[in-house]
């Protein structure tokens, strides 16, 4: 049987076209798949900054116990290092009695004579200054002051 010389060369180039096509598809898969393993790149970058509270952002603190905070204890006390006093963030957990801990805010001093290890231990840390005690606080007062601090 003779080959037409015409029909090979159509089916030659019909082959060759088939396989440029092929050849871009599996480029574009390529490609794309690098473009989106880059994107999720991208993402875990910026995730791992919210992670480390760079761009985290509080709202602001609504309640009064920030103002409480401001004028009564703040000259001796910041939330996140120590000062005159200790640091307080996290007090609530060192006062796992919030009687106790109501008692030291409003007279530090009278709580310390009821003979507590770990009042007393603190005083003595604190070269025994003393903190002045706030007869006129209430407990709903000291709430709020508590509640900014763990804010
Ligand atoms: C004149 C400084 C001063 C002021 C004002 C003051 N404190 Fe203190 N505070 C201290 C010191 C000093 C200590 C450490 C113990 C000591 O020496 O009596 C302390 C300890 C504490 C502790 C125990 C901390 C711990 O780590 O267990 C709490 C709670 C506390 N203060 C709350 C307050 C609150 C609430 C106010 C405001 C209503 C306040 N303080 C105002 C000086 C002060």
């Amino acid at each position: 049987m003779e080959i037409d010389p015409k029909k090979l060369r159509f089916v030659n180039n019909l082959a060759l076209t088939t396989l440029g096509i092929l050849m871009l598809l599996g480029a574009g898969l390529v490609w794309g798949a690098f473009t989106q393993t880059s994107q999720i790149g991208k993402y875990s970058e910026i995730s791992s900054i919210d992670d480390s509270g760079i761009t985290e952002t509080k709202p602001p603190y609504k309640g009064e116990g920030k103002a409480l905070f401001q004028n009564n204890c703040q000259r001796c006390h910041l939330i996140d290092r120590p000062m005159t006093g200790p640091a307080l963030a996290n007090v609530t957990d060192r006062w796992s009695d919030s009687t106790n801990l109501y008692h030291w805010i409003k007279n530090s001093q009278s709580f310390l004579q009821t003979g507590d290890k770990y009042a007393n231990a603190l005083f003595k840390k604190y070269n025994n200054s003393i903190m002045p005690a706030f007869p006129n606080l209430t407990d709903a007062e000291i709430k709020e002051i508590l509640n900014y601090i763990e804010y």
